[in-house]
């Protein structure tokens, strides 16, 4: 017997039509980290939580997913609609019957390991795509080992599945090598229910959304040294369920930012976007470019700054110099930051970026591998990018490489392109995206 082998139409490959202005205004969906915070706290606090806004994206649905197995009633996520938590405390989950599944998504299993650690006599295994199978876990597992976590899993403990067995944890002074937030919360996540008061040191400040979501919900938290890099949780208090507002998320912004500003003729309102300052490394950057943006309604959501950014097309602009310092605060932007240096007039420099190369892809060689097959000047450098602006970008055949943030980022850089192009495993955006594709036709003018 042998079989014929019928070739299928690669139901991800989406045609990307060179040219297009992008006019009127666009409502992002909800942050994915302050999703994901809602969920995680939301399920260890007593009584009910209610979320309005949050992001109905695959990763948000992945930790929803490891909670629902862990015994917390978790209402249907779908896009519009109030979530609501039913939570079961601090020593509430129950020992799943089988594998936690977090998908593609980093923040799920890394915060889950710090939610975990403490759960006494309860056994978890962790697990996840290809992707995050081969991302770095130590970095979460190490410091939790220094509470008396019991974590192990292959590469010594770095590389899931990971096995986790609830353990009492003691408190602990645990300085951190990286500006991580998923770092940080998983430890804060474990002091929650430690013996003694833990405090993370940081390196320089990562998002803070874990502080200030923790401190709603009752958390005995404080922040303290200097630009708030040391952290303390003293346990002995529950969490009390909240309501929560999620704003709009900067990382999906960024798209339609960076868009606006290198597409000419585009004129763009992006509405209700978070602007927590730990996040806002984005805006600083497209103003030394000399960007036309413009930060409206700024307002207060829920205990986030939130406001309207509007963005219009600059013919010349400026290059960009980032280095490590930023980096916390727009470490997810890199990739389209990368295609708005191809559109500066001159050289633009990316430094201190190595944490890149561990995201869900290499994000540094795949955006230098992509954008060079589109004719772009990329020097790629262990941790950074050099990339020559003004030259002409060609159509062509393009690869997310199974990377929301990389899809979104060619899909913005093919619009300005000489020739049409093709995108390979375009439906990776549905990562923090899932209306990416159905947004960007419906913003777009092809005269
Ligand atoms: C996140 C933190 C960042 C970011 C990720 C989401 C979070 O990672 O890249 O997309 O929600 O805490 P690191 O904390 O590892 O820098």
């Amino acid at each position: 017997m042998f079989s014929l082998k019928v070739p299928t139409k690669d139901q991800s490959l989406r045609d990307l039509q060179k040219g297009g202005e992008l006019c009127g205004k666009v409502k992002v969906p909800g942050d994915k980290s302050i999703s994901h915070r809602a969920l995680l706290f939301g399920a260890i606090a007593k009584g009910k939580t209610i979320i309005e806004g949050l992001l109905p994206a695959e990763d948000p649905l992945s930790t929803a997913e490891c909670l629902r197995s862990m015994g917390v009633k978790i209402s249907p996520i779908k896009k519009g609609d109030i979530v609501e938590i039913e939570g079961v405390g601090l020593n509430g989950l129950q020992e799943p019957e089988d594998i936690l599944n977090c998908g593609n998504s980093g923040t799920t299993m890394r915060l889950i390991m710090g939610l975990l650690a403490g759960q006494e006599d309860h056994h978890f295994i962790l697990t996840g795509d290809k992707s995050l199978r081969n991302r770095p876990m130590k970095r979460v597992g190490q410091p939790l080992k220094m509470m008396g976590a019991k974590v192990s899993g292959r590469c010594d403990g770095d590389l899931a599945p990971l096995s986790i067995i609830g353990n009492k944890l003691r408190g602990a002074v645990i300085g951190t090598p990286v500006a991580s937030a998923q770092i940080k919360s998983a430890i804060l996540l474990a002091a929650l229910n430690a013996e003694g008061s833990t405090t993370v040191i940081e390196p320089a400040r990562s998002r803070d959304h874990s502080e200030r979501m923790l401190k709603a919900f009752g958390a005995n938290l404080e922040v303290g040294g200097e630009m708030g890099r040391h952290i303390t949780v003293s346990p002995g208090k529950e969490l009390k369920g909240q309501s929560i507002i999620v704003p709009g998320d900067i990382s999906s912004a960024a798209f339609w930012l960076v868009a606006g500003s290198i597409i000419p003729g585009s004129e763009l309102v992006v509405e209700n976007v978070g602007l927590n300052p730990t996040r806002t490394g984005i805006l600083d950057v497209l103003e030394v470019m000399e960007a036309n943006i413009n930060v409206i309604n700024k307002r207060d959501v829920a205990g986030e700054p939130v406001g309207d950014i509007k963005v219009f097309y600059n013919e010349s602009l400026k290059p960009f110099k980032i280095d490590g310092e930023i980096m916390p605060r727009l470490v997810d932007e890199i990739p389209i930051l990368s295609v708005a240096a191809c559109f500066c007039n001159g050289i633009s420099q990316i430094k201190g970026a190595s944490e890149l190369r561990v995201k869900e892809t290499d994000r540094l060689a795949v955006m230098a591998r992509q954008l060079k097959r589109m004719g772009a000047k990329v020097d790629e450098h262990q941790d950074g990018l050099t990339i020559y602006g003004g030259n002409n970008l060609k159509g062509c055949e393009l690869d997310s490489e199974d990377d929301h943030r990389i899809a979104m980022s060619l899909a913005i850089a093919s619009i300005m392109a000489n020739s049409n192009s093709t995108l390979r495993r375009s439906e990776a955006a549905a990562i923090s995206y899932p209306d990416f594709w159905s947004d960007l036709m419906r913003l777009r003018q092809i005269s």
